[in-house]
């Protein structure tokens, strides 16, 4: 919720006692309250984006004021505007209406008239800042929030999870190892009409047959020696929810002929039952081998793939969506600098370039994995390529065929490496501040963790505008 004190206001006005007194009159209200005697000065400071609301002048000497109104419209800033103007234009009042100002008054004013138009403007403005943080939690809320990526091949399975979700169709994903098969299986049951209900997850390739038959249906007393008592399986867990069936290529023939009876009849028989019992179930699989070749192989059923692969989908390895690399390197470095306390700020160019060119066989686990360890051990605000090369042999060695031949090649390399992805990334980055902090710049560096000024600077070095489109 936007406080009393987060809420500050510029005057721009070229007669000083104006400012004085409304500056006096609302610092008794509790709003930060500063002030421009020329339309330039106010223009910048309003561009910074630092101000929710306006008290402007429309008859400025350097500047018009209805050129002022203008440029703060084109930037789109998320800002009230209250004008203040000598003589009552009827005109000027309509085009200055138009533009989107909140409020006018006509000097002279009192205090009382000031602070009440203030008063009404600031909390128009909190309830559309508290309706805003509604919709986006509701859009988060929708969004794959935990999933980070957006290169287009994950833009496109965000779109086909939300469709899928909502049904109770068998997903099957398939995917390397660590590229977030049970986190996918997880937000498809989170975005379902099962999210209320339990989301159980079997890992098919840690039980031996007969356990996992058991596991998964239960049994009932005596069934077999070590049977004491009754036991209800994860299809009894799992009623009315999600099953997910992680690693499903290690499941026997025989457990597949079970589950292909659970699947299509809705029903199961614990072992050593004589009745089945009904299960109301949504199936989500995964697995990282391919199971047409096991089929073709015999060594997987043909019958139970084709109930599996209803609904297919296949997650990208990390090297196939290397701009997703930064993001999840970042997304990580936050996530454990708060778990440990710890305040690294940034990878240095040579440690991402390097981590960007990494193959990551083991995806994004072993890439949380690496992040984690150099946490850990850092002890500098930037995680540099020394640590890098003493903390992580796997990426040390660049693959054979980029490696080039002459100090010049390698620094053309190196330019054109960092122009061209990271320049991208890095502009994404600043573009999604704004756009999460509704194009404020000041709640934008704030929330990133980096001063007002150069978060400004980066945004001018990257083309960007307070109203990124
Ligand atoms: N796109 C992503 N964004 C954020 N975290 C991710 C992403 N993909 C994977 N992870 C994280 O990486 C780790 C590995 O993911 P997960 O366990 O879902 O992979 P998996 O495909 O099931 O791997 P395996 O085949 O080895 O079981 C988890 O901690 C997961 O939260
Ligand atoms: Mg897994």
């Amino acid at each position: 919720m936007m406080e009393i004190e987060d809420q500050h206001i510029l005057i721009v006005d070229d007669e000083p006692s104006i400012c004085t007194g409304c500056t006096m009159a609302l610092s008794d209200l509790g709003y930060p309250t500063e002030s421009c005697n020329t339309g330039k000065e106010g223009l910048d400071a309003l561009l910074s984006g630092r101000y929710q609301l306006v008290l402007l002048d429309m008859k400025l000497p350097d500047m018009d004021g209805m050129d002022i109104l203008e440029k703060i419209n084109a930037a789109k800033l998320d800002l009230c505007v209250i004008v203040m103007t000598g003589y009552a234009s009827v005109k000027n009042a309509v085009t200055a209406m138009k533009l989107g100002i909140f409020d006018y008054l006509s000097k002279p004013f009192t205090d009382d008239e000031l602070c009440s138009a203030v008063n009404l403007a600031m909390e128009n403005m909190r309830f559309k800042h508290a309706h805003l943080a509604i919709r986006r939690q509701q859009t988060t809320r929708r969004d794959f929030s935990n999933i980070i990526g957006e290169d287009p091949k994950i833009l496109k399975l965000f779109d086909e999870i939300s469709k899928v979700a909502v049904t109770d169709t068998t997903v099957l994903l398939n995917g390397e190892s660590g590229t977030g098969k049970e986190l996918f299986a997880r937000e498809i049951h989170a975005h379902s009409k099962r999210a209320d209900r339990p989301f159980v997850a079997v890992d098919c390739s840690t039980f031996s047959s007969s356990l996992l038959e058991s596991e998964l249906f239960g049994h009932t007393k005596g069934a077999f020696t070590r049977a004491v008592a009754d036991k209800e399986g994860v299809f009894h867990t799992a009623n009315h929810g999600t099953l997910f069936l992680d690693e499903v290529a290690n499941l026997s023939l025989d457990i597949q002929a079970k589950l292909l009876r659970a699947f299509e009849m809705h029903e199961f028989k614990p072992v050593g039952a004589s009745r089945c019992e009904t299960a109301d179930i949504r199936f989500i699989a995964a697995t990282n081998r391919d199971l047409k070749s096991m089929v073709e192989e015999g060594r997987f059923r043909e019958d139970f793939f084709y109930r599996l692969n209803v609904f297919p989908i296949t997650i990208p390895p990390l090297r196939h969506r290397r701009d997703d690399i930064p993001r999840l390197l970042y997304h990580f470095l936050k996530k454990f600098c708060r778990q440990t306390g710890k305040h690294v700020d940034r990878f240095s160019d040579e440690s991402l370039e390097m981590l960007i060119k990494y193959d990551w066989p083991g995806n994004v686990r072993e890439l949380k994995n690496v992040v984690q360890r150099l946490i850990i051990i850092t002890d500098t605000r930037v995680l540099d390529y020394p640590q890098l090369t003493d903390h992580w042999e796997a990426g040390v060695k660049p693959p054979e065929e980029d490696i080039p031949e002459t100090l010049e090649a390698l620094k053309a390399a190196k330019q054109n490496l960092l122009e061209n992805q990271f320049g991208e990334i890095e502009k994404a980055f600043f573009k999604k501040a704004l756009l999460d902090a509704d194009g404020n710049i000041t709640q934008a560096a704030r929330n990133v963790g980096m001063q007002q000024s150069n978060f400004s600077a980066m945004m001018k070095k990257r083309g960007l505008t307070a109203a990124p489109d």
